[in-house]
């Protein structure tokens, strides 16, 4: 995915966390103009990437656009990026965050939790299946610190449920109500969190 501008000059390393200022971690601005600037760009790539993500799940609305971001202190994402020599690419995204859920467990007793979740991640058509979803998802585990099971998953596609079997062998579903799912696992790691 490429835009009009040089990405390159935002992004100094190919996965790049991006809270609710909309500058990735670590960005350091020499003035308030480039600041702006960068915050407009930055916007764009994920209002970008985040209706390629809907489109390439059949949302009719995106899960994630740069107001909503900006607006939720809970909220982070993590794009991955290539330097292709040109104006960089954009190939990836995963926006994680905290949600108060009601759960059930696996004996069918309902649990209030705010649990990390996974709300939206997506691979570019042109790079899906060649294992830079497992490098973003892995990052992002290790700077959370967490791990795959603590994690419930928003409305979750068959590709996803795929790849948590594939790389995490994530298998065993507790059976909810809503739309998250969450594994064998969870209420352990929640306990262990506390
Ligand atoms: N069909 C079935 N499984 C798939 C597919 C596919 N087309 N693509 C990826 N997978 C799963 C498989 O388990 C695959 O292993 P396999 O090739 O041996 O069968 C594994 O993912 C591959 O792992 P990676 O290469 O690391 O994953 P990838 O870079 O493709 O990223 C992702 C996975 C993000 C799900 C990507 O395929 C994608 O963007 N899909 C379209 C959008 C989507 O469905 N996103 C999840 C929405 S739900 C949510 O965000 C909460």
């Amino acid at each position: 995915m490429e835009f009009r501008f040089n990405i390159n000059k935002i992004f100094k390393n190919n996965i790049s966390r991006i809270g609710n200022s909309l500058l990735p971690a670590g960005f350091i601005a020499p003035d308030r103009r480039t600041a702006l600037d960068t915050t407009a760009y930055v916007a764009e790539i994920i209002n970008t990437i985040g209706q390629a993500s809907a489109a390439a799940q059949g949302l009719s609305q995106p899960v994630t656009t740069s107001d909503r971001l900006r607006n939720c202190d809970e909220q982070v994402v993590y794009l991955m990026t290539e330097d292709d020599g040109r104006n960089g690419l954009v190939v990836g995204l995963l926006k994680i965050g905290r949600k108060s859920l009601y759960v059930f467990d696996k004996f069918g007793d309902t649990k209030h939790v705010n649990a990390p979740c996974v709300l939206d991640f997506y691979i570019h058509e042109s790079r899906q299946r060649s294992g830079l979803g497992k490098i973003l998802f892995e990052y992002m585990l290790e700077f959370e610190n967490l791990l795959p099971e603590q994690m419930a998953i928003d409305r979750p596609s068959e590709k996803l449920l795929s790849f948590l079997r594939k790389h995490y062998a994530l298998t065993q579903k507790i059976p909810q109500m809503n739309n998250f799912v969450i594994y064998d696992g969870f209420f352990a790691s929640q306990e262990s969190q506390k």
